[in-house]
């Protein structure tokens, strides 16, 4: 379901936006420090809870506010509208669907599924396994109801098994309790995983051929836990040396997805702007899964499309989007790089973010920029 209706306040350099989205492709263009990637951050906010710039939220409030409050809401019979508020004193943030006050991050997660791709995308590649484990997650989430209560009962149990080694008791009887619930819960997220990516693997496939084709790159999801080797008895046997280490070294939450190309790690091997392909491609393949597999859609956050990509592959890469149901954001400093790549029967709209005389940013539809 697309957003008709965006409504922030006291986020960064942003003047109060007011901003009525199309349903599709939405391009927003202006200077260097006009505040494109907080338009996207306000939207990321909405969806996630949090920034994907900084840890702390505070920091995304506008100096001279007290607060930050993001507003969305979705077409529909009736609408629905949702936002989440952020005070600069409070330590909480208030999250509201349809006026009802919400405690859990995860219920507005799954209201607005987000892909983002900007520069800290290319973590999937060169990053630790955590960023590709939430990517991994993403998807099976979304897919896959189960897998929220799962996860918690896994980290309940990871958690009370860590303390039980630090405290040296590694023959106490709870352990082998924790271990058990430890070992079940893992094996069913494990289970889970597994199918999201047979799922997964030929849509990524189909996805890159369509954006550069690469003959030889290789996705592989590895468990977190020695594949020759039950993990009840990898806990078992080894106790002492997770107790010397101080912390339980496998198990689902050490799972990651290898992304390799001739026998390499594939971010030694690409070049730069075919590492955001690959990148591309694996969050879009996210998308199109998860429209044939719920019919919902994702909304895409595009910082910076054209940076690293030829003309070609500009092209390729929105042709993807084009063919999917999505509702996509996509930012770039110059206005024209952007306007050509569509078909013309795709739906866009363009905004344009300016400085306004006090120096802060304000959106405006392109037609009606001031420059
Ligand atoms: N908490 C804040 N309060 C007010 N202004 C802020 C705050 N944090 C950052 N800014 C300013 O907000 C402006 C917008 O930044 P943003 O990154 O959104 O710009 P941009 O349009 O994406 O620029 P670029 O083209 O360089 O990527 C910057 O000038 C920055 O200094
Ligand atoms: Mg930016």
């Amino acid at each position: 379901m697309p957003l008709d209706r965006l409504v922030f306040q006291g986020l960064r350099n942003l003047e109060i936006l007011d901003l009525r989205p199309g349903p599709r492709i939405n391009l927003v263009s202006g200077p260097n420090g006009s505040g494109k990637t907080s338009l996207l951050e306000g939207i990321h906010i909405l969806g996630m809870g949090r920034s994907f710039r900084t840890r702390q939220l505070r920091h995304a409030i506008c100096h001279d506010a007290e607060a930050l409050t993001v507003h969305g809401r979705f077409v529909g019979d009736p609408p629905t509208p949702f936002g989440v508020r952020r005070h600069r004193k409070a330590s909480e943030l208030e999250i509201r669907i349809a006026g009802e006050r919400i405690n859990r991050i995860a219920e507005l997660v799954d209201l607005l599924p987000l892909q983002l791709i900007n520069s800290d995308a290319f973590r999937l590649l060169e990053g630790a396994p955590s960023a590709r484990r939430e990517f991994l997650d993403w998807g099976v989430f979304h897919v896959k109801h189960e897998f929220l209560d799962a996860w918690h009962r896994v980290r309940r149990a990871l958690k009370h098994r860590n303390a039980l080694l630090r405290h040296g008791r590694i023959h106490d009887a709870s352990m082998s309790v924790w271990e058990h619930e430890l070992v079940h819960w893992s094996e069913r997220i494990d289970a889970m995983r597994r199918d999201w990516m047979a799922a997964f693997l030929p849509v990524f496939e189909n996805t890159l051929d369509g954006l550069l084709p690469l003959q030889g790159l290789e996705l592989r999801y590895s468990r977190g836990w020695d594949a020759r080797r039950e993990l009840a008895d990898i806990l078992r046997l080894g106790r002492e040396t997770d107790r010397q280490m101080g912390f339980t070294q496998q198990g689902p939450q050490r799972a990651d997805l290898r992304i390799r190309l001739a026998r390499r790690p594939a971010v030694e091997v690409l070049s730069r702007g075919q590492q955001k392909l690959v990148v591309s491609a694996l969050k879009l393949s996210q998308g199109r899964l998860l429209e044939a597999s719920t019919g919902r859609t994702c909304i895409y956050l595009i910082d910076d499309l054209p940076a690293e990509l030829d003309g070609h592959h500009r092209r390729a890469f929105c042709g993807w989007l084009e063919r999917m149901h999505c509702q996509v954001f996509i930012t770039s400093v110059e206005h024209g790089v952007l306007t050509d790549l569509w078909r013309s029967d795709t739906s866009v709209e363009m905004f344009h973010v300016e400085h306004s005389e006090k120096g802060a940013g304000r959106l405006l539809p392109f037609d009606r920029q001031t420059l």
